[in-house]
């Protein structure tokens, strides 16, 4: 026994890694193992000799075992100062360069409109995408034989073979807007509504699904001059300079009289600076809102007037940061993305007070 001992101990001292540990565990006291046998011996002894001979064993199967397991921690002990060795880490270096995400253009201009309006007093108003011919069109004075109708290129929305209503759209301007928070709120109402909108037309500076603001004010007294002091301070506080504006006289169902508004700006050499030269760029179209429009959102035209405009995002976008195709704007192209999106922490650039 005292043979076993040293050998197996001597042994296990010297085992160099945790499989000849195990080899070791199975050979010494694993169930065939030498200890093991000895012990199945025990049987053929008489009692007196069992007495003597089983507590030994017994001893000597503990001691084995306690080897192995003191061992196996040495061993991973010493892994362990192995790995750290070669795995250290210099915590003072500084961390790897991570490419962020950006936000979209037009998500940034988005809020720099959103922003300067709400220094105005307007609310952000919002509506759904999937309108109903009625606050697209009739609402806002557009008859179903209306030209305007015709125009807009509109995407209808399927109806089941049968069904006769007059099928959904999806909104080709923000302006069914005004009239879903007419009824939410009456009058007076100041808010704006960015949005989506869709219209079938694809080109350098149209794409089938863009972006417009719209600007809503009614009170008893709102006039045109409101719209354009409201509209200039909106463009000098947007460009970072003064914006003259242009009115022309235009024509759309939903406001008598209609203009449509350009801001002053320069060409270049191709490229286009707002607020100054003598060259014009039509960005919007404004006016009154037509009496049938405000009878249609529960408002009595008799009491109440204001302006109504409604405003490409994605052209004032391009305009502002330069940028040259509108198409590119919903291309997904990280390239692209990266070079014309915007920090997190980057604060829309607007200009208060000019
Ligand atoms: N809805 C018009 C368009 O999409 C813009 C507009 C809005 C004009 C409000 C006048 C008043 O072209």
């Amino acid at each position: 026994m005292d043979d076993l001992k040293a050998k197996y101990l001597g042994l296990i001292s010297g085992a160099g890694s945790e499989a000849a540990l195990e080899e070791l565990r199975v050979q010494a006291v694993g169930k065939k193992g030498e200890i093991s046998l000895q012990m199945r011996e025990l049987g053929k002894m008489t009692p007196e000799e069992r007495q003597l001979m089983g507590p030994k064993l017994n001893a000597l199967k503990d001691e084995i075992n306690s080897a192995l397991a003191a061992k196996k921690a040495a061993l991973a002990d010493a892994a362990l100062d192995e790995r750290l060795k070669v795995e250290w880490l210099d915590v003072t270096l500084p961390t790897r360069p991570q490419r962020q995400g950006t936000i979209h253009p037009v998500s940034q201009v988005w809020e720099e409109c959103t922003a300067i309006f709400a220094d105005m007093g307007f609310a952000v108003a919002e509506g759904p995408q999937i309108e109903t011919d009625w606050y697209n069109f009739d609402a806002l004075n557009i008859p179903g034989h209306h030209p305007a109708r015709a125009e807009m290129d509109t995407f209808y929305m399927h109806r089941a073979e049968g069904d006769d209503r007059p099928p959904h759209v999806l909104r080709t301007h923000t302006s069914p807007v005004q009239i879903r928070s007419m009824e939410a709120t009456g009058a007076p109402t100041r808010i704006i509504c960015p949005g989506r909108v869709y219209r079938a037309d694809y080109d350098q500076t149209h794409t089938p699904m863009f972006h417009q603001v719209e600007g809503l004010a009614i009170d008893r007294d709102i006039s045109m001059a409101n719209l354009k002091w409201v509209l200039e301070e909106f463009f000098s506080a947007y460009f970072g300079t003064k914006v003259k504006t242009r009115f022309r006289a235009s024509h759309f169902p939903f406001t008598e009289p209609s203009a449509e508004v350009d801001i002053q700006c320069s060409w270049e050499n191709g490229t286009v600076k707002v607020g100054e030269g003598d060259g014009w760029l039509e960005v919007l179209g404004s006016g009154m809102v037509h009496p049938k429009v405000l009878q249609a959102g529960g408002i009595d035209p008799n009491e109440w007037q204001g302006f109504a405009f409604g405003m490409g995002i994605d052209r004032i976008a391009m305009l502002k940061y330069g940028i040259p195709d509108l198409r590119a704007f919903f291309d997904s192209d990280l390239r692209w993305l990266r070079h014309y999106g915007f920090s997190a922490l980057q604060v829309p650039t607007i200009r208060g007070g000019v």
